[in-house]
């Protein structure tokens, strides 16, 4: 099971188990994720989601062999559903990240609606140095969150980020030990559990209103430029050099 869910006290988690490849994240995944992100959606129990990974990694991102293997199509691949129901969630989601989080893993916090991280966390956007292009309206919403020069830094030149640069940049609440950070996301979850549950929705909605249709408009174009550029060559040297272990060649292309 890479994907585990349970449901306690109304707060469903949403465990990304697969430590094993650094929680790299296939299509069967995504699905799964897709389908635990509706079924909280539809529980009246659950007040919140809390998505999390374990103690040294939140995720490396997606699974670069399925990929290539099964590269997202149209706007119903399990990719899509699992982040549109995120970006569509009603109810609160709230993130805990330990370790890495690369790619969808830094991407999927401007979704959530808390964020909150280890101090042994290290966030990467490498789109650019995998051949591919920023994804799921991280082109709008880090430039938003962080100042477009700070987002060109993370989103041009794909630059990592300490936890200490995540916070400074917006895409996290707080930094904690690592070893409290998932009690912390589903403390801060449970706090849900005492408010009321249509102003939390509505409250939820309206903040995200003012850029929820330029939003899907970028998302749209986005998803249509990265599976352009999932067939390129670029991408396929870049996606080569990681499973070769070397570092890919771009002089060749122009
Ligand atoms: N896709 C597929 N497999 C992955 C993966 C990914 N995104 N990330 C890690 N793995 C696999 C490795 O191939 C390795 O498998 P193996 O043990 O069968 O050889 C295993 O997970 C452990 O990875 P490793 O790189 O040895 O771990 P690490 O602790 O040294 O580094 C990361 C962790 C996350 C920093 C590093 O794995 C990484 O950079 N991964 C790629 C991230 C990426 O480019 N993601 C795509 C974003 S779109």
């Amino acid at each position: 099971m890479t994907i585990k869910t349970e449901t306690t006290e109304g707060v469903a988690r949403i465990e990304i188990a697969r430590p094993e490849k650094k929680n790299a994240l296939t299509v069967a995944m995504y699905q799964q994720m897709a389908d635990a992100i509706a079924a909280a959606h539809e529980a009246p129990t659950v007040r919140a989601i809390v998505i999390h990974g374990q103690a040294d990694i939140f995720t490396a991102g997606n699974d670069l062999e399925d990929f290539m293997k099964n590269p997202p199509t149209g706007m119903d691949a399990p990719v899509f559903r699992f982040m549109l129901a995120l970006g569509m969630a009603e109810k609160p989601v709230v993130a805990a990240v330990n370790g890495a989080a690369v790619g969808i893993g830094t991407t999927l916090l401007a979704h959530c609606d808390l964020a909150y991280c280890a101090d042994n966390a290290m966030f990467s956007m490498p789109f650019v140095s995998l051949g591919l292009c920023a994804e799921f309206g991280s082109s709008l919403l880090v430039p938003l969150a962080a100042g477009y020069h700070k987002a060109a830094e993370k989103l041009l030149l794909g630059e990592p980020m300490s936890a200490e640069e995540a916070l400074e940049m917006k895409l996290v609440n707080r930094i904690l030990p690592p070893n409290e950070v998932l009690d912390y996301a589903i403390k801060q979850a449970r706090r849900f559990n005492n408010l009321p549950p249509t102003s939390v929705r509505e409250t939820k909605r309206l903040m995200k209103a003012g850029w929820k249709s330029v939003t899907e408009k970028i998302i749209a174009d986005e998803a249509q430029t990265f599976a352009r550029m999932l067939k390129s060559a670029e991408a396929k040297e870049a996606f080569s050099a990681f499973f070769e272990r070397r570092k890919p060649d771009f002089t060749q292309f122009s």
